[in-house]
């Protein structure tokens, strides 16, 4: 086939069992539980071990993993002093990138991946996984404080994932309701089919490039604002709004300047976003849990959401994961630019599992073009053109 399809919208990048999505009904299956059930009854550790695994771990199994993750928390330190060096404005995605990419010459051990075999090695695929996952959350935490010109705070191993990000992030207890409520969220972003990071990944892994490379070139995609750096810029606009009432005369102002309204649109759903409908309830949860004791951001989202989807349904186009995500964050005492962070934090698990499938049955991406370029053209000297 050579028709090219811009964004290769509705073409197949690989094979997956890994998630599905049905865009008209509004489905999000992760290895085939609905992502409502998983978000109600599992937690982010179980969910990451069933997509690096392919099914729902025994006792023993979640035991041993959470163990694992708990004990690969802790980072060297010269790379907490590497990070001293970056300044402190550094976009958090820039420094998660960078210092994914450090790990791999802190703790390397990819030269294996030419060896006969080391592709299907699932010890190999495992540990690394379990490296990069734990460790993930300690570097943003750690960012926060240092670039704030504090020194950082260590994980512990008595508290889960989601509890203990949110401890290393303000240093007090965390509060279990909020933590659960981060716990979901990471569910909800830890998987979504052949996105543009997923592919990134995919395209990475193909090259036999270090799980850490790899890892990096998902965090680089993901960073866009028109992918996980959306969460980001939804907050912004919320902001920049102000209030419910103004959320009509801005949205019409956004779409006569053709600009998008971020937060809402997306390549593979028609309906709102599954994920959306649980992060909207979240928030009335959390809204609840604080008594009412929250900030103006989300009765705006809700005014967006709604004169929004008025004005673009039409083209089905309805919030998707990042419109409610941010305002969750905010309510959390998480910094807007550190909200996609958090997105790849979750995300990793996705990226992890689509890596090892890609590796037990590789074959290097290597797509072809429609050249629109000429041919045969002549070579004028340098001192004949004039
Ligand atoms: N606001 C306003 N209009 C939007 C829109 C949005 N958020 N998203 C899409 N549209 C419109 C486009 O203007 C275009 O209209 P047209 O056909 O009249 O020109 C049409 O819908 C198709 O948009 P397109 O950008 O081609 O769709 P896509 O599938 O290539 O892109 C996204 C999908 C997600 C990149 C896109 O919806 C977007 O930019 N959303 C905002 C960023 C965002 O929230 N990203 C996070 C995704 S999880």
């Amino acid at each position: 086939m050579n028709e090219y399809v811009p964004g290769l919208e509705g073409i197949p990048a690989t094979k997956s069992n890994i998630s599905s999505i049905d865009g008209g009904k509004g489905i999000l299956s992760y290895r085939g539980y609905p992502i409502e059930v998983l978000a109600e009854r599992s937690t982010f550790e179980e969910v990451a071990l069933m997509l690096l695994d392919g099914q729902l771990p025994t006792v023993a199994a979640l035991k041993e993993f959470d163990q694992h993750m708990r004990k690969n928390r802790r980072i060297k330190f010269r790379i907490r002093e590497l990070m001293r060096q970056l300044p402190p404005t550094a976009h958090p995605m820039d420094m998660l990138q960078a210092m994914v990419s450090c790990l791999g010459m802190f703790y390397p051990g990819s030269d294996c991946l030419t060896e006969v075999g080391a592709c299907t090695d699932l010890n190999y695929v495992h540990n690394m996984s379990v490296k990069i996952m734990a460790r993930l959350p300690t570097m943003i935490a750690m960012w926060e404080h240092i670039r704030n010109g504090y020194d950082p705070i260590e994980p512990r191993t008595d508290l889960s994932h989601a509890e203990n990000f949110l401890w290393m992030l303000s240093g007090e207890e965390p509060d279990r309701y909020i933590a659960r409520i981060l716990d979901i969220c990471l569910i909800l972003h830890a998987e979504h089919t052949i996105n543009a990071s997923t592919f990134a990944v995919l395209v990475a892994g193909s090259t036999l490039a270090s799980p850490y490379g790899v890892i990096a070139s998902g965090i680089a995609t993901l960073a866009g604002p028109l992918h996980g750096g959306a969460n980001q810029q939804v907050v912004k606009m919320l902001e920049e709004i102000g209030s419910p009432d103004k959320a009509e005369a801005y949205i019409a102002n956004q779409l006569a300047n053709k600009r998008k309204i971020w937060g809402f649109g997306h390549r593979e759903y028609s309906t709102k976003d599954p994920r959306a409908i649980i992060l909207e309830i979240l928030m009335r949860k959390l809204v609840e849990y604080k008594s009412g004791n929250v900030g103006p951001l989300f009765e705006v989202a809700l005014a967006v959401e709604k004169v929004a989807t008025e004005r673009l349904a039409g083209k089905g186009i309805y919030p998707n994961v990042d419109f409610y995500s941010g305002v969750l964050y905010k309510e959390m005492g998480i910094a807007p630019d550190q909200f996609p962070s958090v997105f790849a934090m979750a995300r990793c698990a996705g990226w992890l599992a689509h890596w090892k499938e890609q590796l037990s049955n590789n074959r290097i991406f290597r797509p072809t073009q429609v050249y629109t370029g000429e041919l045969n053209r002549e070579y004028i000297p340098l001192e004949k053109r004039g």
